[in-house]
């Protein structure tokens, strides 16, 4: 793989500040986004007023604790534009959720918003080993989601060319990634997967493909997931996070040289982590939820936002900024299964330590009588035949690792669904017999 690191000169002047001018930022640009948010959005002021706190009482960061959260519902109740704090006509761009349950949510950007948007992607590209004049070929998914044109803008500003292919028709990406010589993919990583099955269909050796650099999120994955990735097509993987509610991606992202967990962009978004079941703030290093603060952004003030997304901080390494670690999953993707809390990321970690099995999975939740099961559906890697074995073995690690007995099924070649964005890691039948 290429050294990427960055050269003197290349960092922005907040990416080597040290912690005193990063807090003292944070805290004039706190206060500002508070008083915005209470001057300007009703509900903001209304949820201050009862929780009996004013902008004004915020002294130091730590007062923060003070101010009631915002959960998503908050967004669902004031659908479409109840929170935005400025007029319609001053919004350039609206995404919006897809809405599983019901109510879709929005988010509004103004001109000045998109420009900070585009500034962090711009940073996290920069973090990833992307530099000026190289190829981005983007295939998370463009239109209301944020992944695409989140990613797009901070392409084009950071000065590369960019491909806007987005997600799907996976037979046409393998051919423009080599054929415009793409140094640098955007994409989730379950379908990087999806690409790298094109590879061998079409009997390219990903090895000897044109990229460097992987920028891999919108959905959780494992540093077990990075290696077979990297191993794959030669290439860096590194992470990028974020939320549509708080900016979209760029929210943090992680650097090339130390692949280390996720330097928050923290001049413009401040996190804070949470006990998810008392709401007390917890120290860094601890484990909890993660609750964002936008510190800059003019549409969409974002106050004390429960993400929903367990990590814990970290100081910073390679960047000033603290870190969040890897995302271990979120509150509501977490099955509790005979007592045991489940997420995705546990079974992924087992899966990739079978080399006998393909990293796609699925898991199915059913009931048998009152007992709630757990399938986990798999397929076997190319170049293996002994089935049996390998599933047994993978059903033996997550009962001694992740303390759960699974059931693993074998699917055939492709029987596992594919995904072209974010993956669905979980189906539930449990309500349906
Ligand atoms: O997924 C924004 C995004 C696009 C991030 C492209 C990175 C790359 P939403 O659709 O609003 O926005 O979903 C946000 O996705 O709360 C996490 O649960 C999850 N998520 C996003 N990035 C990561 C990551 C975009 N790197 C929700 N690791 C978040 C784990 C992630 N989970």
């Amino acid at each position: 793989m290429k050294d990427l690191s960055p050269k003197k000169g290349d960092l922005e002047p907040i990416e080597i500040a040290s912690r005193d001018e990063i807090s003292a930022l944070q805290l004039e640009r706190m206060k500002w986004s508070l008083k915005h948010a209470y001057d300007n959005v009703p509900h903001y002021k209304k949820s201050f007023d009862d929780a009996g706190v004013h902008p004004d009482d915020l002294k130091t960061l730590s007062d923060l604790a003070k101010f009631p959260f915002t959960m998503k519902q908050d967004l669902r109740d004031n659908y479409p534009f109840g929170l935005f704090a400025v007029p319609r006509n001053k919004i350039q761009r609206l995404h919006a959720s897809s809405g599983t349950t019901g109510q879709p949510t929005v988010v509004g950007y103004t001109e000045r918003d998109i420009d900070t948007w585009a500034t962090v992607v711009a940073r996290s590209l920069r973090a990833s080993g992307t530099r000026a004049g190289d190829v981005v070929h983007v295939a998370y998914g463009y239109g209301l989601f944020t992944g695409g044109l989140g990613a797009h803008y901070g392409a084009e500003k950071l000065g590369c060319t960019v491909v806007p292919i987005s997600g799907g028709m996976t037979q046409r990406q393998v051919q423009l990634i080599e054929d415009f010589g793409a140094s640098t993919i955007m994409v989730t990583p379950s379908y990087m997967l999806s690409i790298l099955d094109e590879y061998a269909r079409q009997g390219r050796d990903p090895r000897e493909s044109c990229l460097n650099v992987g920028v891999f999120g919108a959905e959780p994955w494992t540093n077990a997931m990075r290696a077979e990735i990297e191993q794959a097509f030669d290439m860096h993987a590194v992470d990028i996070y974020g939320l549509s509610e708080v900016m979209g991606p760029g929210v943090a992202s992680e650097c090339v040289e130390t692949k280390d967990g996720l330097h928050i962009w923290e001049d413009h978004f401040y996190p804070e982590i949470i006990n998810p079941e008392t709401g007390e703030v917890v120290e860094d290093g601890e484990m909890g939820e993660l609750v964002f603060t936008s510190l800059t952004k003019e549409a969409f003030p974002i106050i004390r936002y429960r993400t929903r997304d367990l990590t814990r901080l970290l100081p910073g390494t390679a960047r000033a900024m603290r870190r969040m670690e890897k995302i271990t999953g979120r509150t509501d993707d977490m099955i509790i299964l005979r007592g045991v809390n489940v997420f995705p990321t546990q079974i992924e970690e087992q899966l990739m330590a079978v080399p006998a099995l393909a990293p796609h999975f699925q898991i199915e939740l059913d009931r048998k009588g009152r007992m709630d099961r757990m399938t986990v559906h798999v397929e076997l890697a190319s170049n293996t035949s002994d089935g049996d074995q390998a599933a047994n073995m993978l059903a033996a690690k997550i009962k001694s690792n992740v303390g759960v007995s699974a059931r693993v099924v074998l699917a055939d070649a492709g029987g596992v669904a594919r995904s072209q964005g974010k993956a669905v890691r979980f189906v539930d039948n449990r309500n349906k017999s």
